[in-house]
């Protein structure tokens, strides 16, 4: 098939590679000019592991290209993809002047028949308004199918996500794409669920709310486990051996970030509203998110009392494992939030510190994960690297002024801590 992907960050990127590894021919549009221009240089502007060898590869081969032009895009292809951004505006809605734009954009360029697949996260009944603009601003006779096919790919996983998806979902009003969007998906070899428009968009914001309400769930029961003395990774252990519930998304800790959980969690509250119902179970489910952050804050300040001119070192700035996307990140909030009560900070990241630094150039960054410790008063561990759980301890102790650990990811054994001298205090044990 004859792809343009417009928009080619985290998910344009990545997807337009995957269709390209594929065998699809794919042009990937975006109207940011030096991405585009790194791009066409052979370098790859995000972190994905994989993503590098396979953008090479595919640009090799020619099926690969980039470029800042919608026009060009939608000349050359016969599916269009949108996977620009759709960021939350103060009020919890979504900004959807992006897809607004691209809408117009598609609509003059086109001058035969398309398919017009959004990708991006949006509210129920976007894909009714995309069509409105694309008639409004079209030439008089081109017809279009809209498509909606939302994206559930994991930053960190994203090339391995999109090659192995566990379910494909097509939404769609007519059957005239049915079969195109079968031609693009054949080659993955996953089951792909039609269905209408409206409900393939509630379908993505009704996910990733649930996997946010799960996070919060087992972070509220992780202050019982604290009052109670009950080892939170114990009961999600235990919990999550009912096949029912499942082990995945109940580790608790300083609670979840990142550039989708948080805007989709707002974004389906407020359309809910929209539509005529208050959804109180999700705004309790932002509540103890936030909760979550101001209790782990106040374990740092209860234990060292006044934070003015302590060096404390931070693990982990990117939002989870496996990125260097820091967007809405919790490790970038508590770095914030100690800088403001005077903290010094020393912290790492092993792919993030790029990304960070332009938001906290305050901080002093470190090479090796090693060093961070070294004068410290405290260390916070803020993102579930797997390589953290590697550090020299016994290092880390005898640098420190004073032996403290504050792990918000309960990535460390506890009795081990212990018998390595430490103060250590997790999320829920
Ligand atoms: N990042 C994720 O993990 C993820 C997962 C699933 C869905 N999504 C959704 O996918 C969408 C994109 O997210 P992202 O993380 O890839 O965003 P991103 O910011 O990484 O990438 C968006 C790209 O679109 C480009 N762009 C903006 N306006 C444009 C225009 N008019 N023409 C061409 N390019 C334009 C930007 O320059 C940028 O490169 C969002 O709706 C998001 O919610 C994201």
């Amino acid at each position: 098939m004859k792809i343009a992907i417009i928009g080619t960050g985290y998910v344009g990127l990545v997807t337009g590679t995957c269709f390209a590894e594929v065998g699809h021919e794919v042009i990937c549009v975006d109207c940011d000019e030096a991405k585009v221009k790194l791009l066409r240089d052979g370098g790859v502007p995000i972190y994905e592991p994989g993503l590098d060898e396979l953008v090479k590869k595919n640009t090799g081969t020619g099926r690969l290209s980039f470029t800042t032009s919608t026009k060009k895009g939608v000349e050359k292809s016969d599916v269009i993809f949108i996977a620009v951004p759709t960021p939350p505006q103060p009020d919890g809605s979504v900004d959807l002047s992006y897809i607004e734009g691209v809408a117009r954009e598609i609509a003059g360029a086109m001058t035969g028949y398309r398919i017009i697949v959004d990708k991006s996260t949006v509210p129920v009944r976007t894909g009714e308004k995309v069509a409105e603009t694309i008639h409004r601003y079209g030439h008089a006779g081109v017809e279009f199918d809209i498509v909606s096919n939302p994206e559930f790919l994991r930053e960190g996983f994203a090339v391995e996500d999109l090659l192995k998806p566990d379910r494909i979902v097509v939404g769609i009003s007519s059957q005239r794409p049915a079969q195109a969007m079968k031609e693009v998906y054949e080659p993955f070899d996953a089951p792909v669920m039609v269905t209408d428009i409206n409900s393939a968009e509630l379908i993505k914001h009704a996910s990733n709310s649930f996997l946010a309400l799960k996070i919060s769930y087992i972070n509220a029961v992780s202050i019982i486990c604290e009052k109670s003395g009950a080892n939170v990774q114990d009961v999600a252990a235990g919990m999550g051996m009912d096949e029912r519930i499942g082990r995945r998304f109940l580790n608790a800790s300083l609670g979840f970030g990142g550039s989708c959980f948080p805007k989709d969690l707002s974004a389906f509250i407020k359309i809910s509203q929209e539509l005529g119902y208050d959804f109180g179970l999700l705004k309790e489910v932002q509540n103890i998110n936030a909760n979550q952050m101001d209790r782990f804050l106040k374990k740092i300040t209860e234990t060292l009392w006044v934070l003015k001119d302590k060096t404390i070192g931070v693990l982990g700035l990117a939002f989870k494992q496996n990125t260097d996307d820091v967007r809405m990140s919790p490790a970038i909030e508590i770095c914030q939030r100690l800088l403001k009560e005077g903290a010094k900070l020393r912290v790492y990241d092993p792919k993030a510190m790029e990304k960070a630094r332009v938001i906290l150039p305050e901080a002093v960054y470190l090479k090796d994960m090693n060093n961070v410790a070294e004068g410290c008063d405290a260390l916070v561990v803020a993102t579930e690297w797997p390589q953290f759980k590697e550090l020299d301890l016994d290092r880390a102790r005898k640098g420190m002024t004073c032996p403290i650990i504050f792990d918000g990811r309960n990535l460390f054994d506890m009795s081990e801590m212990e018998k390595l001298g430490f103060i250590y205090k997790s999320i829920g044990r």
